[in-house]
C-alpha cells in the first residue's frame, strides 16, 4: 500500500485574463467564461522552463514531506510539454535536484491524464520495492500552442504540481487506482508534427503543423464526461464506498461544463467538487497535483476526508485514484 508524504504546487507569477486574450484574437471574455468557466490563467516568464516549473513544485513536495533529494528513490513526471525532445524531463530534474543516481522517467504524450497514471505506476513501484517515489506533473504549454488559434490557446495555463509518495508515514493513503486507454480516439485530440509520422521539417514549419492542436472539442468533452464518470463509478466500487461517503473530488480542470456534468452524473454536491479553472485554466497533467496541493494548502482537505482524483486526456487516456486522509 502506498501512502502520500507531501504535496507541492508551483504556477508562474504572470496572470493572462480573458480580456487580454480578447486584445490578441478575436474571443470575448463572455464566451470564454460561458463556455469553459476559465476567467484567468498563468504564462511562464521567458526565463521559465518546463524544468523549473517541475523543480518549484517538486522541492515544495520534498520538504512538505520532511525530507531532502537524497531521500528520493525515483522520479516519474508527466508532461506532454518537456523540457527538450530527448532526454526527458526526469532526468533533468534528477540532477537539479541533487537526488542519487536513481530511476527518473517521463510518462509523456498521456495528455491530462499523465499525473494520475503515474500514481498508479508509482503503488506498484512501492509494493515492489519500499521506496520514495516522487511523482510531478508539470505542462508549460503556452511556449509551444499556436497564439492565434483561439478554439485552442484561451483554454491553456502553465503549472506544475508534485506528490511525494511512500510505504508508510504519510498522511494519506493511496487506496486504489482505476485507469484505461482507448487508442481509436486518438485523432480527437493530437499534436501530430514532429514525430516519424510527420517529422517536423520546413514545410511543416510554413504550414503552421508544427504546434496546431487537433481538438474535436465536441467529442473531446462527451468523452471527458463519460471516462471520468464511469472510472469514479468503478474506483468507489472498488474501495466499497459510495459517493456520498466522498469528501472531496478533484477532477481534470478542462472546462467547468465537464466538471458540473461529471458531478451531475455522480449525483455529488458542489461542495464536494474542487473547482479552480477560473484561476489557472487548463494545465494539463498539472491541474490535479496542483489542485490537490492547493486544496491541502487551504485546508480544503482534512484528515479523516475521503478523496478522489480523476483525469481524462489525449490518447484518450483516464485515471481514477482514491485516497484516505
Ligand atoms: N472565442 C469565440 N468563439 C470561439 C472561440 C473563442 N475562443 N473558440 C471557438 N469559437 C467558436 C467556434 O468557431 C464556433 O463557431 P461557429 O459556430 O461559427 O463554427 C463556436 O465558437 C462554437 O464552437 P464549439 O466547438 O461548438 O463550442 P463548444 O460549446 O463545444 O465549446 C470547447 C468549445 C470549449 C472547446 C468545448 O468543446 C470543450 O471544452 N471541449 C472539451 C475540450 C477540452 O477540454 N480540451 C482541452 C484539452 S483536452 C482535456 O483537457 C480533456
Amino acid at each position: 500500500m502506498a501512502e502520500l508524504l507531501g504535496f507541492g504546487g508551483y504556477v508562474p507569477e504572470r496572470v493572462m485574463t480573458n480580456q487580454d486574450w480578447a486584445a490578441l484574437v478575436d474571443t470575448t471574455d463572455e464566451w470564454i467564461t460561458q463556455r469553459t468557466g476559465i476567467k484567468r490563467r498563468r504564462v511562464a516568464a521567458d526565463d521559465e522552463t518546463t524544468l523549473t516549473l517541475a523543480a518549484n513544485a517538486a522541492e515544495v513536495a520534498i520538504k512538505d514531506a520532511g525530507l531532502i533529494p537524497a531521500d528520493i528513490g525515483e522520479i516519474i513526471i508527466a508532461t506532454d510539454t518537456p523540457e527538450l525532445y530527448t532526454p526527458d524531463t526526469a532526468a533533468l530534474l534528477q540532477h537539479r535536484l541533487g537526488c542519487d543516481h536513481i530511476p527518473a522517467y517521463d510518462l509523456g504524450g498521456s495528455g491530462c491524464a499523465g499525473f494520475v497514471q503515474a500514481l498508479d505506476i508509482a503503488r506498484a513501484r512501492i509494493a515492489f520495492s519500499p521506496h520514495k517515489v516522487l511523482v510531478v506533473g508539470v505542462e508549460l504549454i503556452t511556449r509551444l500552442f499556436d497564439w492565434t488559434d483561439r478554439a485552442t490557446a484561451v483554454l491553456f495555463g502553465d503549472a506544475a504540481g508534485a506528490v511525494v509518495l511512500g510505504p508508510d508515514g504519510g498522511r494519506a493513503r493511496l487506496l486504489d487506482v482505476v485507469s484505461g486507454t482507448d487508442g481509436s480516439q486518438a485523432e480527437i485530440l493530437t499534436l501530430a508534427t514532429g514525430g516519424t509520422r510527420n517529422p517536423f521539417n520546413a514545410a511543416s514549419l510554413a504550414a503552421g503543423d508544427h504546434n496546431r492542436l487537433v481538438m474535436d472539442g465536441p467529442k473531446v468533452f462527451t468523452e471527458a464526461v463519460r471516462r471520468m464518470s464511469a472510472s469514479v463509478e468503478e474506483l468507489l466500487a472498488r474501495v466499497g464506498k459510495r459517493a456520498a461517503e466522498v469528501s472531496l473530488v478533484i477532477p481534470h480542470q478542462a472546462n467547468l461544463r465537464i466538471i458540473d456534468a461529471i458531478r451531475r452524473r455522480l449525483g455529488l454536491s458542489e461542495e464536494q467538487v474542487y473547482v479552480n479553472i477560473q484561476e489557472y485554466g487548463n494545465t494539463g497533467s498539472a491541474t490535479v497535483p496542483f489542485a490537490l496541493w492547493e486544496a491541502v494548502e487551504t485546508h480544503r482537505i482534512k484528515e479523516g476526508d475521503l478523496v478522489v482524483l480523476t483525469a481524462f486526456g489525449a490518447g484518450l487516456h483516464w485515471a481514477s485514484a482514491a485516497v484516505q486522509f
